[in-house]
């Protein structure tokens, strides 16, 4: 449907490189400007206001501007149609998250790997998200899996607000316990405190990967998610692979990939890929 609202307003050859470019968020829609098409805001406009004629759950249409950037891995939005409002409520997983799209990062794009992660949390386990936003991995594993509880960093103090208002909201509080502040100043208060750590942000992974392995109890798991240019999807994760291998070796912990996947293309022949890291550490 999306496509055809594209190719309606647009025609055919951008509709091409915009339709896939549509995100639902709640009920608002986020078109994102293809950094290299010079395309006036009007035009995006319109396709704004048929987006809304065809589907009338969407209430407002935002144009994302720019990328994801800064620390807090924000997008800059210019508002393109409907209600003035970038706040609304994403439901994932039959879990609700309250955020506004112009303060705190959510993507549509990790609704799987939230329920991928999620499966293989053991009940009882410690968990600890580190770069945990507004609470999406946290929420669904404390909704599903049971876990002890799961420490939930960010430093974006409206991801920390909407957190804690998201926890309340699905009825998990006592099991997310949501921090602000910098995950490596939290990794390093918890020596050998966590059975599973989550790494989502691709930019510190590797940087905090250290910190976060001296959170880890002597025998957990721990996410990885890092970018890769490679040619293909598997030369990506193969890439990964030697790069947390080796990391491993060098710091003197046992690694063993137990898991990996291509979690989305983000760019030609460019990949973000996840890790599931099982470490041991040998004293
Ligand atoms: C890619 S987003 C996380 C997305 C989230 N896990 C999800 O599934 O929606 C990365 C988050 O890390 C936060 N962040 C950046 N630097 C940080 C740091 N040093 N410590 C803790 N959080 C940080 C950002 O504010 C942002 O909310």
């Amino acid at each position: 449907m999306l496509r055809d609202i594209a190719r309606k307003v647009l025609g055919n050859s951008l509709a091409r490189r915009i339709w896939k470019r549509v995100e639902i968020i709640g009920d608002i829609a986020v078109l994102r400007k293809p950094l290299d098409l010079d395309l006036e805001v009007e035009a995006y406009r319109n396709l704004a206001i048929e987006l809304m004629n065809r589907l009338p759950y969407v209430k407002s249409v935002w144009l994302a501007v720019t990328p994801v950037e800064g620390s807090y891995r924000t997008r800059e939005f210019v508002h393109l149609a409907g209600e003035p409002r970038s706040e609304t409520v994403y439901k994932e997983h039959g879990c609700l998250f309250k955020l506004d799209i112009t303060k705190v990062y959510v993507s549509p794009a990790l609704n799987y790997e939230h329920a991928r992660i999620a499966k293989l949390v053991r009940p009882g386990e410690e968990v600890f998200n580190m770069f945990a936003g507004v609470g999406l991995f946290s929420i669904i594993i404390a909704k599903y899996s049971k876990p002890k509880r799961v420490v939930s960093v960010d430093i974006n103090p409206d991801a920390f607000s909407y957190m804690v208002e998201n926890v309340r909201l699905n009825g998990v509080s006592g099991v997310v316990v949501p921090v602000l502040g910098d995950a490596r100043e939290v990794a390093r208060s918890c020596t050998n405190c966590f059975d599973r750590i989550l790494m989502p942000l691709p930019e510190l992974a590797y940087e905090y990967f250290e910190d976060s392995v001296l959170a880890l109890k002597d025998v957990g798991v721990i996410h990885v998610y890092e970018f890769i240019t490679a040619k293909t999807k598997n030369e990506a994760i193969q890439e990964a692979w030697n790069k947390y291998l080796r990391r491993c070796k060098s710091i003197g912990v046992k690694a063993e990939v137990i898991g990996s996947r291509v979690v989305r293309s983000v760019g030609p022949r460019y990949y973000q890929v996840v890790l599931d890291l099982q470490l041991e550490k040998i004293s």
